[in-house]
């Protein structure tokens, strides 16, 4: 198998868009509840993880005055994606950045993106911090949004117990049988990771350690406005 970076996970970027959408249950309902939760009028969006550009492409869809910068440290997924956000003619309001959120969070001095952002966004990326350097992550986003910003993180969160992990298993297999998917042909088209930058495998968290993060790093409104078996999006306001 090709070792690939975490969040990656096929070893052609190609083939992201369509495996990822057999491997996970409700994708793209998953990521259209992030770009609902955001206000119509935000401006300035900061993006972390962005991969191969679906959240940006359905942000800038749905909020034609916003802006995205989108961070990710993977050439590979930041060039798809820069090709299919040019495509889309969207290519004025989406800046692409390669850069790890982890030393963002912890130099935020290196990165020039210092002014504020509306609003922060990530799906299936942040997982990938260990728990420390999410709350770090956490409080750099807290800082970088203006007065009453707003951010949204969709990924999977630690089942509450192994009688539930059991359960949101045969959720995610059962959705694979309704889609008609051949799991070995897909899991053989998946890479091997194990470490790069502040990211490795599967550094999942309980839902409620997210959100007593949020609260710590300042967030006063914490919410959860979807569930899906072990796929959340959490988030909250300043
Ligand atoms: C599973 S993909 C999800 C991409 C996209 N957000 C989506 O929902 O389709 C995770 C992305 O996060 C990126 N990523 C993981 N850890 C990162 C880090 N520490 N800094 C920047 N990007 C990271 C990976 O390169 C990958 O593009």
């Amino acid at each position: 198998m090709q070792n690939v970076f975490p969040g990656e996970v096929f070893a052609n970027t190609a083939d992201f868009d369509t495996g990822i959408r057999q491997l996970l249950p409700r994708y793209d309902e998953m990521l259209e509840v992030i770009t609902r939760c955001l206000p119509s009028t935000t401006g300035r969006i900061l993006e972390l993880g962005c991969g191969t550009g679906e959240l940006s492409l359905k942000i800038l869809n749905s909020h034609p005055d916003t802006e995205v910068i989108a961070l990710d440290y993977s050439p590979r997924m930041l060039q798809f994606a820069q090709e299919k956000i040019a495509a889309a003619g969207y290519q004025q309001r989406w800046t692409g950045i390669e850069a790890d959120f982890g030393d963002w969070a912890n130099n935020p001095e290196k990165l020039d993106i210092a002014s504020k952002f509306d609003a922060c966004v990530s799906s299936l990326a942040i997982h990938h911090l260990q728990d420390e350097m999410k709350l770090k992550l956490f409080e750099r986003i807290a800082t970088s949004l203006t007065q009453d910003g707003c951010f949204w993180n969709a990924d999977p969160t630690l089942p509450e117990s192994p009688a539930l992990a059991e359960v949101y298993q045969a959720a995610r297999e059962k959705w694979a049988v309704q889609e008609g998917i051949n799991l070995t042909e897909i899991h053989a088209k998946r890479g091997t990771s194990s470490t790069q930058g502040y990211s490795s495998q599967n550094q999942v968290a309980t839902l409620d350690t997210h959100l007593q993060m949020l609260t710590t790093a300042g967030f006063k409104t914490v919410a959860v406005p979807w569930k899906y078996y072990g796929l959340t999006v959490f988030g909250g306001w300043l």
